[in-house]
């Protein structure tokens, strides 16, 4: 664990639909890796809590289950990005979420971040999450999560120990706006017309590693770790 802790891994974007698990994996990469979890979605939804210009601009946007426009959310990556503790590495889950993104995201690495970062050149490990369709709504319909800790449960796979209440901390657990049934579908149906393709552009970079998000937790997490040590393993080779 010391070792795995104390090199830096770099970028890692994790990719997958609505209900994949890429929220409750960047928590697991987190705690082993010690790099922040980046969620465009968390964000956002913090800013729409707090009434900020940029929360009143994507409220009903998300509400819809439709992407919050481009120019919004580059500005607080960016923002996020800059911080001193991305410097050994971070982990995007929902960024990017279309190809334009994934090019405004290749191109401040390029001129922003590897200029800066403590390690140098590091390329992004992508990882896309792959879950069978049919199991997505149950996913997404079951989730409830705690907002002070921000742990994710599941009704169905993931109950918490008592009723409704977070383990950690006791609070109320809550339920998100847009895992609504009627929201979900809008959500699946962005993510198959833009999202997908980014899996492409990667794929046509030879960056794209995919791991079978249908098995149980622990098992996805297993996967996971190997990308990311083989990765390591090579990038090592290399510098
Ligand atoms: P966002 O918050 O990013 O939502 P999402 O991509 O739809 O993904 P989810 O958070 O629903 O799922 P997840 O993959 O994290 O799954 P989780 O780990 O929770 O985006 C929300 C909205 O914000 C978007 O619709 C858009 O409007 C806006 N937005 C965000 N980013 C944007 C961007 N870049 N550009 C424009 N707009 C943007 O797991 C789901 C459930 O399954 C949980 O209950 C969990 O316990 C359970 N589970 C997880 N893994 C397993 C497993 N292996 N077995 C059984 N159960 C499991």
């Amino acid at each position: 664990m010391a070792e795995a802790t104390s090199r830096g891994i770099g970028p890692v974007i994790l990719l997958g639909s609505p209900g994949a698990g890429k929220g409750t994996q960047a928590k697991q990469i987190v705690e082993r890796y010690r790099i922040p979890q980046i969620s465009t979605g968390d964000l956002l939804r913090d800013n729409v809590q707090r009434g900020t210009l940029l929360g009143v601009l994507a409220r009903d946007v998300m509400a819809r289950g439709e992407l919050v426009p481009d120019d919004l959310v580059y500005d607080m990556v960016a923002q996020r990005l800059r911080q001193a503790d991305c410097e050994r590495g971070f982990i995007l889950d929902g960024f990017p979420r279309n190809p334009a993104q994934a090019g405004w995201l290749d191109a401040f690495l390029e001129h922003e971040f590897f200029e800066n970062a403590q390690r140098g050149k590091c390329l992004p490990i992508v990882i896309r999450i792959d879950v069978d369709y049919n199991w997505l709504l149950r996913r997404v319909t079951g989730r409830r999560s705690c907002p002070v800790c921000g742990r994710i449960y599941n009704v169905y796979s993931q109950p918490p120990r008592i009723a409704d209440r977070c383990d950690v901390d006791g609070s109320p657990l809550v339920t998100r706006n847009d895992d609504r049934e009627e929201v979900i579908r809008e959500r699946l149906t962005a993510y198959e017309l833009q999202t997908k393709p980014v899996a492409e552009y990667y794929a046509r970079k030879g960056r794209l590693v995919t791991v079978n998000g249908d098995l149980p937790v622990n098992q996805v997490t297993g996967q996971i770790f190997n990308v990311i040590e083989s990765h390591r393993a090579v990038a090592g080779d290399r510098g």
